[in-house]
């Protein structure tokens, strides 16, 4: 029996992970939930799963979280979900959105055995931190995002220095096709419609700006200790392809599966074996065709902003992280247009001075004066 923690429970990928634990009621306990304000998700998912400690960030939650979950340890605020990621599991499920997830993941490497890391935030912002903490700790990272998971699950480790480059696919978002004088009319509502893959309101911003790439291009980068000239990006609409390995005698390995994130999720959690889910078996003839192309930088500047930073510092990427947070938020709330994402965030790069980052608090420290400054 794996004990489990989830932070970011009540979320697309948190869902996921229950939805895959609760089929499996022999192999896993989920101990440990945390949410952020929806109380009545959690709630849901703690009475379902009789989770014994409970967070919530919302503070406001605290006393309705405790009378609603009778005899369940309740923690909340910033404290709190960090309380909960110091208590003892043998994995954690690392799928808070954004920046938030940062501290949270760093703590919980001296408190499980296994960290399923989804929060691609916190590894492009603290990767050196957290990669030094996790081994310092004696603590197994396995990654989730679909595309290093499928890395993960080809990577050659013993045949490294026969390694040319990787490659990880990237959809293309539901404006692939849109021709540039056309993207100032993008809306929320439309770019909040991926073609492919359901998830939680900034992974769908991100993929619509190919930032989701750029982020991956770094997480990539930086958990398969790969120079930024070994990783290439490719678009390929059908999402099918999630990753390749090219090695000098020319050949390729590729993972391949439909996109549904219960695969790398159940991948993770049940490592090293591999368990059932209900993920359907991948029929390559009713698909027909497979397709790539290159991304156009063009269109969709966020990708080269984000190739660029990887060749610069680690505070280029805690600014670039924080910078498209908050272009995200002001977009959906209506403050700015999509076409002005980029901007932000190269601006917010522009007016970086030089700044040493060697803890996890300086991590923090960097991102928050980002926000302050927006
Ligand atoms: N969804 C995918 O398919 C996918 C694929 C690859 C990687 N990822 C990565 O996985 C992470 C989660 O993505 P998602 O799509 O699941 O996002 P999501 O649906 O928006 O869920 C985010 C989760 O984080 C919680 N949260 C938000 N702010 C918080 C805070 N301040 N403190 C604690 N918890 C907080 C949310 O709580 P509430 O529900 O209460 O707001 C929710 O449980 C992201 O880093 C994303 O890049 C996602």
């Amino acid at each position: 029996m794996r004990t489990i923690a989830i932070h970011g429970a009540t979320g697309s990928i948190g869902l996921n992970a229950i939805d895959i634990i609760q089929r499996h009621p022999d192999r896993f306990k989920a101990n440990v939930l945390t949410g952020g304000s929806n109380i009545t998700k959690l709630v849901e998912i703690a009475q379902q799963t009789s989770a014994e400690h409970v967070a919530i960030a919302d503070l406001a939650h605290y006393q309705d979280l405790k009378k609603f979950l009778p005899g369940v340890q309740i923690y909340a605020g910033t404290t709190g979900i960090l309380e909960a990621a110091c208590i003892d599991v043998d994995m954690c499920l690392a799928a808070i959105t954004g920046s938030a997830g940062i501290l949270p993941t760093y703590k919980a490497l001296a408190h499980c055995d296994y960290l399923a890391l989804v929060n691609k935030e916190s590894i492009v912002a603290a990767g050196e931190q957290i990669l030094a903490e996790a081994q310092s700790q004696n603590t197994k990272i396995l990654p989730v995002d679909s595309e290093h998971n499928g890395l993960y699950q080809i990577f050659e480790e013993s045949h490294r220095s026969a390694l040319t480059h990787v490659t990880i696919t990237a959809s293309g978002g539901p404006f692939r096709s849109l021709p540039k004088d056309q993207f100032h009319t993008i809306t929320k509502e439309r770019a909040l419609k991926h073609p492919n893959w359901a998830m939680g309101p900034k992974n769908t911003i991100d993929s619509a700006t190919l930032m989701n790439k750029g982020l991956e291009y770094i997480e990539a980068a930086l958990l398969f200790n790969l120079a930024p000239g070994q990783i290439k990006v490719v678009v390929h609409p059908q999402s099918i392809v999630h990753a390749l390995s090219s090695y000098h005698d020319g050949t390729t390995l590729a993972h391949l599966g439909l996109p549904d994130m219960r695969s790398p999720i159940s991948y993770a959690l049940a490592w090293p074996e591999r368990i059932k889910t209900p993920v359907a078996p991948l029929n390559l003839a009713t698909i027909g065709s497979l397709t790539f192309e290159e991304p156009d930088y063009e269109r969709f500047p966020c990708l080269r902003i984000a190739e660029n930073v990887m060749k610069s510092s680690q505070a280029a990427r805690i600014v670039m992280n924080a910078a498209d947070e908050i272009a995200f938020q002001k977009f959906m709330a209506n403050e700015i247009h999509f076409t002005d994402i980029p901007v932000i965030i190269q601006n917010q790069l522009d007016a970086l001075s030089s700044s040493p980052i060697n803890t996890i608090e300086d991590v923090i420290a960097l991102d928050q004066s980002c926000r302050q400054k927006a």
